[in-house]
């Protein structure tokens, strides 16, 4: 193989990180010596209980990759070590201890020696008793914070920490490759810098930001220095190196302005605080930039160029076309029963007879003419290119509203991401009345109740529909779903006709409480519901995409298809962080085979722009070229896209990100094939998708820390006798020599080509 890797000698930290350093904080590492028992016992959180029979455990990765694979239920965890009363005598602040826990899914309880300390990261007074135990958030770091005299510590003697976790599904257990430790809490631990929560902005071609750093101590100052630096990734070039004294008093706050000027790839920018007695804590961001230039304003048309519908069922496609308007849309050679509104592009009726139709769609404005082919296909599949949408969940999680959908659906129009091809608005789970509400759950007929934030389902179904987008909507085939709310067990025809009547053209379909049905974890159990629900759809008169959702088991990419699945989720819950996006996104290989037009492996939703899994939203923690990375990987995988974000928030760079046409049709790609790893190398891996032109879709992706040059030859990837070559973010021809290609790539990045 004619490879070559070249390291760069400088290093990036990985991901946003608030690093806190200082051997003024005594910090005792807790990340080795814990033992573990795969069942429940109040017991196991006394000091005196032997548990020399339980078997060690790591706490970094989670207990199914330790041998633990579908434990579902309680587990609990312990480690003993000792607390030198050096600690406590070297407590200037008085602001007490900080014990950090690393992050626990689903959820856990902390005892201090055999004393309830707290939940889910929040620490409760002495001698509370612990509340009702809800599972958490399972990818929040869990910090408890003590006084110094909190009597559950014992200074000076050994200690013991019981952790109880609860795992209602899927994976579960401590996790996260940040540290455990226990600590004094220290000026460091006041220090907010509020740039997390401030994405930059452009000003006309340049990268800048404004953020308050805050002091949320209310009796110390913050004395020290601020270093600022910032330098390009890939280049290395230096853009700022600054340096002041601050003074911050205790709760108030400074403003640091940040102009970076015209970038074409990310700065690490690195904020640190020198403290007077020589604490520092270190702030890291990556500024984004944008790389792909603006869609012309001659009409373009984007999109599918194929779509699947069932016969005698009612009919909608837009043609996604980017460009001024108005525009005028006609379409020669679309079957009796459909028509195209001229003004729109939305193409409604009712679906021919069983056929192929090829259609000729032209899109004409004051700037030019675009024609382009569709071919309509009625039978029996559908959803014959992954659906591209917005889903509730990774924004507004069980805090969404009619209004949150109503407003993502209007962005899709105005913010012209219907016109590169997004069309379905997904509502997750929150829809239905609650299952633990005292409210009847079903009407006299047995059909579900909505709650009251949903005031009128066939209303919000119009709505989308008017918009020339579909209508998606969630349920479990369990009594509940996992947020607690109404599931479809033993009312599945009830739901499914309601889902018709309301215009539903699109249905997740949740295991979660169905693990408490299913007799097993055998194939017959792990099917039957999908089977029970795939029945009920075929008898409605509209055509539901059923989109299964039990995170993988029983390797759903084998028969996901057969019962009436057109995707299928593959893995766990996604997460905003690297750790959690690329763990998915590279282990997408042994499902490959499977994928093919109406039949996609969903690798779950998209984690850019503004999440939140509730009420209250923050920027996505992955940093720009994570984000490349994640889109590019998504689309080479021919996985589902679903952005997960509040789409009245969408900053220049997340919508340069969903909006690259050519990206996006690598996605869309009528083929239907999913990429493959071709070169695992060091920290690169190159995955290559074949398209339906004959060319290839190739990935060259850098998983490392450090910016790595990387020279592919096409050849390595049986890609033989190309002729032409195209950076697609840039949407750039680059001139292809002797059949090899170097690229610097920074680190977490990729390049994404087209060969041909
Ligand atoms: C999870 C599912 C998420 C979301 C959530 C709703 O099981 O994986 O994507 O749908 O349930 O409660």
């Amino acid at each position: 193989m004619n490879l070559k890797i070249l390291h760069l000698v400088f290093l990036v930290a990985t991901g946003i990180v608030l690093s806190a350093q200082g051997s003024s904080l005594r910090k005792i590492p807790l990340d080795q010596g814990w033992v573990f028992n795969p069942s429940d016992d109040p017991a196991f959180a006394d000091v005196g209980l032997n548990d020399e029979t339980w078997r060690p455990i790591r706490v970094d990765i989670n207990w199914d990759a330790q041998g633990q694979k579908e434990l579902i239920g309680y587990a609990w965890y312990r480690l003993r070590f000792s607390l030198p009363k050096e600690i406590r005598d070297a407590d200037k602040l008085k602001e007490g201890v900080l014990l950090a826990l690393g992050k626990v899914d689903d959820g856990d309880q902390v005892f201090l020696n055999g004393e309830f300390l707290g939940q889910n990261g929040r620490t409760f007074a002495p001698g509370t008793k612990p509340p009702e135990f809800r599972t958490g958030p399972w990818d929040l770091e869990r910090v408890y914070r003590l006084a110094m005299d909190d009597p559950r510590i014992k200074w000076g003697q050994e200690n013991l920490i019981a952790v109880r976790v609860a795992n209602p599904n899927g994976a579960g257990g401590m996790h996260g490759k940040g540290s455990r430790f226990m600590r004094l809490v220290g000026l460091i631990d006041f220090v907010d810098f509020q740039s997390d929560m401030t994405p930059f902005t452009f000003q006309g071609n340049e990268v800048v930001k404004s953020f308050d750093l805050v002091n949320r101590s209310t009796s110390n100052a913050m004395t020290g220095t601020l270093i600022i630096e910032a330098k390009e990734l890939v280049s290395g070039k230096k853009v700022i190196q600054n340096r002041k004294n601050i003074d911050i008093a205790p709760s108030e706050r400074m403003t640091v302005n940040l102009q970076l000027g015209q970038r074409e790839e990310a700065c690490g920018i690195s904020y640190q605080i020198v403290f007077k007695d020589g604490e520092t804590c270190e702030y890291r961001e990556e500024s984004p930039y944008i790389l792909t230039p603006p869609a012309p304003s001659s009409p373009r048309i984007n999109g599918a160029t194929l779509f699947g519908a069932k016969p005698g069922k009612p009919f909608l496609y837009t043609v996604a076309a980017s460009g001024d308007r108005p525009m005028v849309f006609s379409a020669s050679g679309l079957p009796d029963g459909l028509t195209i509104n001229a003004q729109t592009g939305i193409i409604t009726g009712t679906t021919p007879a069983r056929g192929t139709y090829k259609v000729k769609i032209t899109a004409k404005n004051a700037k030019g003419e675009a024609v382009r082919d569709l071919e309509i296909v009625s039978g029996d599949r559908l959803a014959l290119t992954p659906p591209m949408g917005w889903n509730s969940w990774n924004c507004w999680g069980l805090a969404v509203n009619e209004e949150k959908v109503v407003a993502s659906a209007r962005n899709f129009v105005e913010k012209g991401l219907r016109d590169h091809g997004w069309t379905y608005i997904n509502i997750d789970d929150g829809w239905e009345i609650a299952g633990a509400s005292p409210d009847p759950k079903r009407d006299g007929d047995g059909n579900i109740l909505v709650n009251n934030k949903f005031p009128d389902m066939a209303r919000l179904g119009r709505r989308i529909h008017d918009l020339g987008l579909k209508f998606g909507i969630y349920s479990s085939p369990g009594p509940l779903t996992c947020g607690g709310y109404t599931g479809s067990y033993q009312h599945e025809q009830n739901d499914a006709n309601s889902y018709a009547s309301w215009g539903v053209d699109y249905l997740k379909y949740d295991w979660c409480s169905y693990r408490r049905i299913a007799k097993d974890t055998s194939l017959t159990e792990l099917k039957k519901p999908y089977e029970v629900m795939r029945d009920a759809l075929a008898k409605v008169d509209r055509d539901i995409v059923l989109s299964i959702c039990q995170y993988g088991m029983g390797n759903v990419w084998e028969w996901g298809d057969s019962v009436g699945g057109q995707l299928w989720r593959t893995t766990n819950d996604i997460a905003d962080t690297w750790e959690s996006m690329s763990d998915i996104g590279f282990s997408q290989v042994d499902n490959a085979p499977y994928a093919k037009p109406g039949s996609w492996n969903d690798p779950d939703m998209l984690v850019i722009g503004w999440v939140g899994w509730g009420p209250n939203l923050h920027p996505t923690r992955l940093k720009p070229d994570e984000q490349d990375t994640h889109v590019s990987l998504w689309c080479l995988l021919s996985a589902p896209l679903l952005i997960g974000c509040d789409l009245t928030r969408l900053d220049p760079f997340t919508l340069n990100l969903i909006t690259n046409d050519e990206v996006l049709a690598i996605n869309q790609d009528s083929s239907g094939k999913q990429a493959y790893p071709k070169i695992k190398e060091g920290q690169i891996q190159v995955w290559v998708k074949d398209l339906h032109d004959g060319g290839n879709a190739v990935g060259i992706f850098n998983l490392g820390d450090a910016v790595t040059d990387f020279e592919v030859n096409f050849e390595d990837l049986g890609i033989k006798g190309q002729k032409k070559l195209r950076d697609l973010w840039r949407q750039k021809d680059i001139d292809l020599l002797k059949g090899k290609h170097s690229v610097r790539i920074a680190p977490h990045g990729v390049v994404l080509l087209k060969v041909i």
